[in-house]
């Protein structure tokens, strides 16, 4: 992963811990009601994919265990992992595609449920996300994944000549050359791999997102509720599908792109199209980004005017992260894919310990407060989670209490220590496994290995019943807090 050039190395300070009685008077365990969304405290557990479903997408018992370790520390809700609405396959990544993975997604509902007394409120998120191919070895792409079009034939005047010469004289080419001959999507194929893009409307599959997304995003928060979730959230933020419709980068023409108006047109209709499909009672929220951090990208300012449009549409909630751009991302090596969260944006996103002079601790809460304002200004109530290196009560109080969200989300805190909420609550603060925003739980996520926190991930090994990752060396869900 990307680090700032600073390099300057921050530990975790969580600061002054709550007597039981301070806790209970803290805005932060206070209930929150807003339309649909009704949480018995102000946390939140981000999304995080474990890397646990099977590779057809089902839940797993894995998965169950995951979920109800988490809910076992009553936080106000829990957001399942980006969950693919299309019946495609996608690896271990869980799908809620076809009716067949309701069964499933009911039995993990059911476990949060009982773990968590009935505290915690559970959203699963839903995710469509373009194809991507690993980057080839330049010949190979050369020989067999470039088109060959008339515009690169004129460049080379190379009119008539057998395509098997094209081929070989563009691969014969330094890179210079190259550059002047091939479009910048077939130059970045060539450097990261061929991706989709939401501008390649000469693709059909691509131009008729507009048309097909609704659908596919409504029946799957259908199954959803079916399932037993109180609300889905859906993915707008990061690198994916909704996320690079709102992009200040979408140059589409055909009135999904272009102006703020535009950008947000086809956000919009998926999410009247799910409020249409689920009714008012289940929480319909998104997650999207506070500020792209990339070049041309949108900026606070543009995501005030997004977040007040979805309030303005009567969404939930709105969760706001920051970054994880496929843009900046690191070149991969050949054979592997470009991965969004290793350049300056995806720092942003999951900032680690050895940070610039900001640090890694609240980097996007004042882009979160400059939305929040902008919402409130226009006269909108709709809760704002926050995210990102919150781990200390004071902090997370502060959060929810000086205007600049209303919830706090903590997503690798809650990793590295479950019963962070419930620890808060007893006013055993002093006991909470600090994370130490190492991001060695993002690497495994990068590797698509079982996600666990370094923390805890070696301890216990031996205990009964202890469920471990399929190298047999880590086990997978934290130690039981002994209370
Ligand atoms: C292992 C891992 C998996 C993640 N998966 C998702 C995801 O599925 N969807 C999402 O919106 N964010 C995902 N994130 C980002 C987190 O939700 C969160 O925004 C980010 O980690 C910053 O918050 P934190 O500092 O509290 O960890 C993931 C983060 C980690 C560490
Ligand atoms: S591995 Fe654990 S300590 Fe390191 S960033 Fe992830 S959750 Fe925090």
């Amino acid at each position: 992963m990307w680090k700032p050039p600073q390099r300057i190395r921050h530990s975790t300070r969580p600061g002054l811990w709550p007597t039981e009685a301070e806790a209970k008077q803290s805005t932060l365990l206070q209930p929150l009601a807003h339309q649909a969304l009704r949480l018995a405290s102000r946390t939140w557990v981000p999304a995080m994919v474990p890397w646990r479903a099977t590779t057809d997408g089902f839940v797993t018992d894995a998965n169950i265990d995951w979920y109800a370790r988490f809910a076992r520390g009553r936080p106000g809700a829990i957001v399942v992992e980006a969950t693919g609405i299309r019946d495609v396959p996608s690896g271990p990544l869980l799908r809620i595609g076809h009716d067949r993975f309701i069964d499933g997604l009911a039995k993990l509902v059911d476990a949060v449920k009982t773990a968590s007394g009935g505290q915690t409120r559970l959203f699963i998120q839903l995710i469509d996300f373009l194809a991507i191919r690993r980057r080839p070895a330049p010949q190979i792409y050369f020989d067999r994944f470039l088109p060959i079009t008339p515009q690169h034939r004129a460049a080379l005047g190379a009119e008539g000549w057998p395509e098997a010469a094209v081929r070989a004289h563009l691969a014969a080419l330094p890179r210079a050359g190259l550059s002047e001959i091939l479009t910048s999507s077939e130059l970045d194929a060539l450097d990261n791999g061929m991706r989709d893009r939401v501008t390649d409307t000469h693709l059909p599959h691509i131009a008729d997102l507009p048309r097909v997304l609704p659908d596919l995003f409504a029946t799957a928060a259908d199954r959803a509720h079916r399932a037993g979730f109180d609300g889905v959230e859906l993915h707008y933020a990061h690198a994916y599908t909704m996320a690079s419709f709102l992009s200040a980068t979408n140059t589409r023409a055909d009135g999904y792109g272009g102006n703020r108006d535009g950008r947000l047109r086809l956000p919009l209709t998926v999410y009247h199209a799910v409020r249409a499909r689920v009714g008012s009672a289940m929480a319909v929220g998104c997650r999207f980004l506070a500020d792209e951090a990339i070049a041309g990208g949108s900026t606070p300012d543009d995501a005030a005017v997004y977040a007040t449009a979805f309030a303005a549409a009567g969404m939930d909630f709105l969760s706001l992260s920051r970054g994880g751009k496929f843009d900046d991302a690191k070149q991969p090596s050949v054979g592997d894919a470009v991965y969004p969260y290793t350049g300056p944006s995806g720092y942003e996103c999951m900032p680690g310990y050895i940070s610039d002079t900001p640090g890694p601790f609240g980097r996007n809460l004042a882009a979160t407060r400059t939305v929040r304002s902008a919402v409130r200004a226009a006269g909108h109530t709709t809760p704002i989670v926050a995210a990102g290196g919150i781990h200390g009560f004071g902090q997370a109080e502060a959060i929810v209490s000086d205007g600049t969200a209303d919830i706090a989300g903590l997503a690798r805190q809650a990793l590295a220590d479950p019963d962070w909420f419930e620890k808060v609550r007893r006013g055993r603060g002093a006991e909470v496994r600090l994370c130490e925003y190492t991001n060695y739980c993002e690497g495994l996520d990068q590797k698509h290995k079982q996600v666990t926190c370094q923390l805890w991930d070696r301890t216990g090994l031996d205990e009964p019943g202890v469920r471990r990752s399929s190298d047999g060396r880590r086990r997978l869900i934290a130690p039981d807090w002994p209370t």
